[in-house]
């Protein structure tokens, strides 16, 4: 055997032992761990690494912590990675957790997460800030700006116009025989996507635009826009993905992981790279809002968005209309970097749960026709007493078998069956 072989033979060698040494550690570390964690709870025995995560197979997610419950009871531990979870399914358990009084020990969603460090998201925004603090002041920005009557104005009329605009979309691609077949999933994602950046921007992603445009390309037809100027606006859809996912990963692979096992490192950089873009991004937008606002004269009225709120917020152009003041907190205006973590915790905490929603709306009137014809007839009385397809905010309460399949559909589908607390105590 040559030298140079021998040579690599060895290092070879060498960087399978120590890799072996690392692996035999870190699991027994992870069963010293748990075989003497605190308040052991049942539930199924994890695997170092990745926790619980085989034997929940090809079970969605609900699937499996339903089977779980059957098997364990209604309160249970199961480990994502290796962090440990206690899922709660009964009323009595979760009451306590939503009292949202100054002494409450589960103010928190997550604790601190030294991953979420490194992605740079920790303590930003409300969804998911472990620092109650930062959570209490930028969730008064936030609510007033949601929680106010203009914004959900605004939000029907700008709703009416991109349907409109989809609807074009859809008409448009009809085939000879008045059929649009298409996935009706990645549609609704990239209608919220533009809805929720619209609402809290005040600016269009154009991300079912970009998503038409693409459609008739794989169907050899010519693009209504170039697809070049587009793809800025699929990459930011993706990219919203790609930052929620990485958000799942650096939660439950444990830094120890992150750092010794090399595998991962094309993973990490991607998630970094994405929240660069995305960031950047979102800068750009708060300054380019920045400069609108600065060059609007005192006397014109600025347009009424979340964004436009939070940067005009206790200055002299502020637009808010619900004067309420936090008596725990001295307000100051928000700073750039506070402004990102609210607007892209919002896409965040918005796009998935209202698409997802919608989908599911869609699939129940599909599966039950009687109900759809129930819902038609609403609609078709209601807009032929309203003389116009235009509604606006205070139509909406009229629609009572319309908002009573979509609360029908929360009860028995709900996107967000989870929710966390994290206990202070
Ligand atoms: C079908 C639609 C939606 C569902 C099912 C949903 C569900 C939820 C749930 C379960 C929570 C956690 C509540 C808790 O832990 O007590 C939450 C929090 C939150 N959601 Fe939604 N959501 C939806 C739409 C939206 C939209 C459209 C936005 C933004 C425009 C949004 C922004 C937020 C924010 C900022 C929080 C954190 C609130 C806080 O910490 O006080 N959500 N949502």
């Amino acid at each position: 055997m040559a030298l140079s072989n021998l040579i690599f033979s060895i290092g070879l060698y060498n960087t399978f032992l120590i890799f072996l040494t690392l692996i035999i550690v870190y699991t027994c570390r992870f069963y010293y761990k748990y075989f003497t964690r605190e308040n052991p709870l049942p539930g199924p025995l994890p695997l170092p690494f990745v926790g619980n995560i085989i034997d929940r197979g090809f079970d969605e997610f609900a699937e499996y912590t339903e089977r779980m419950q059957k098997k364990y009871g209604d309160i249970f531990e199961i480990y994502f990675g290796s962090q440990k979870f206690i899922m709660l399914s009964k009323y009595e358990y979760i009451q306590n957790m939503f009292d949202y009084s100054l002494n409450s020990k589960y103010m928190r969603r997550i604790p601190y997460f030294l991953g979420l460090d490194e992605l740079d998201v920790a303590g930003k925004g409300i969804a998911l800030n472990h620092n109650v603090n930062v959570w209490k002041f930028n969730r008064h920005f936030i609510s007033r700006a949601l929680l106010t009557p203009s914004f959900s104005k605004y939000s029907v009329i700008w709703t009416q116009n991109l349907v409109e605009e989809m609807m074009d979309y859809w008409k448009d691609g009809e085939d000879d025989d008045g059929n649009f077949i298409t996935n009706i999933v990645e549609w609704s994602h990239r209608f919220t996507t533009d809805s929720i950046t619209h609402f809290t921007t005040g600016m269009r992603v154009h991300a079912i635009e970009a998503h038409y445009n693409e459609l008739l390309l794989s169907r050899n037809k010519k693009p209504r826009k170039s697809i070049n100027d587009l793809k800025d606006a699929t990459k930011f859809f993706k990219s919203i993905k790609t930052l929620v996912i990485g958000i799942y990963f650096f939660i439950i692979v444990p830094p120890f992981i992150r750092k010794y096992f090399p595998f991962l490192s094309n993973e990490i950089k991607k998630h970094l790279q994405n929240r660069d873009w995305l960031f950047s991004k979102i800068d750009e937008l708060i300054k380019s809002r920045r400069r609108e606002i600065e060059y609007t004269p005192l006397n014109q009225p600025l347009r009424f968005d979340m964004l436009t709120s939070m940067l005009t917020a206790y200055t002299d152009r502020d637009i808010c209309e619900v004067k309420y003041y936090d008596e725990v907190y001295t307000i100051r205006p928000l700073t750039d970097e506070e402004v990102r973590g609210n607007l892209w915790e919002t896409f965040v905490a918005g796009i998935d749960t209202t698409a997802n929603l919608f989908t599911f709306v869609v699939y129940f009137l599909d599966k039950y026709p009687n109900v759809l014809r129930k819902l038609r007839d609403e609609l078709d009385l209601f807009f032929k007493k309203l003389g116009d397809l235009r509604l606006d905010l205070d139509c909406l309460s009229q629609l009572v078998y319309t908002e009573a399949i979509i609360k029908e559909i929360f009860r028995i589908y709900t996107p967000a069956p989870y929710t966390a607390r994290n206990s202070t105590a």
